[in-house]
């Protein structure tokens, strides 16, 4: 089976406090998005990849996008969920449902190539699929109401879960129209998947995969992006 990227890029950042999303601000003299795009085109094992967009984007048509693999742009929807679904919609119809997609934020633009490679190795034989992730280092608290500790959660089993996130075309379609129709609320392609009763693997990466969230992880990811 083919393995395809599809990057949700149409979100509008509002944490950044900045004049864009944070998807076009710049990070190592280019742009975070043309980073993360161009980790997948490089990749040899990436056949194509889909690219989810806001519909009234200013700024997608000034980049430099260089590639010879395929690239669809779609329109994004009003949550990551819904822009990820229009993203495998478009793919449904240029892949075989068997192939595998990974789902990668466009605001990670610190995966390595390792990490990826690590992520398609140790998961196309996989009956299900799964996620990069790292185990929680940090003592975990859940918060009371009154903003007092009110329990110390056991962090022996907790991970974070990151992106690139890999699982079969359709079944990541449907389970994640599924989740949709019922309500449920969907953070990641993970989450789709275990309420569709499916048990994601997760596949041990680097705490450098940041997601670009609020001003001063630029300068981090400039670091990470610096030292590869
Ligand atoms: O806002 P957050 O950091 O969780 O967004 C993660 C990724 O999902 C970003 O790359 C963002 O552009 C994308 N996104 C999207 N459509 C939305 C909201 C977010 O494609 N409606």
């Amino acid at each position: 089976p083919g393995f395809w990227a599809v990057i949700p890029a149409a979100g509008v950042g509002s944490r950044m406090r900045a004049d864009r999303p944070k998807q076009y601000l710049p990070l190592a003299g280019r742009t975070v998005l043309e980073h993360t795009l161009d980790i997948f085109f490089r990749h040899p094992r990436i056949s194509g990849v889909v690219l989810v967009i806001s519909a009234d984007d200013g700024w997608f048509g000034d980049l430099d996008i260089r590639t010879d693999k395929p690239l669809w742009v779609v329109d994004g929807g009003a949550e990551r969920c819904h822009s990820v679904l229009n993203g495998l919609k478009a793919l449904m119809t240029h892949a075989d449902p068997r192939d595998w997609v990974l789902v990668h934020d466009a605001a990670r633009p610190c995966l390595s190539d390792g990490d990826l490679d690590q992520l398609l190795d140790t998961l196309r034989d996989d009956p299900v699929g799964g996620i990069l992730a790292t185990p929680v280092r940090d003592t975990k608290k859940r918060a009371g109401p009154d903003g007092r500790i009110s329990a110390t959660v056991d962090r022996g089993a907790m991970w974070r879960a990151f992106t690139p996130q890999m699982f079969r075309l359709a079944a990541l379609e449907a389970a994640l129209e599924r989740a949709l129709a019922e309500g449920f609320l969907v953070t990641d392609e993970a989450s789709a998947m275990e309420h569709a009763g499916q048990a994601p693997l997760l596949v041990e990466g680097s705490a450098r995969n940041i997601k670009i969230t609020q001003p001063e992880d630029l300068s981090l990811a400039e670091f990470y992006l610096s030292r590869r």
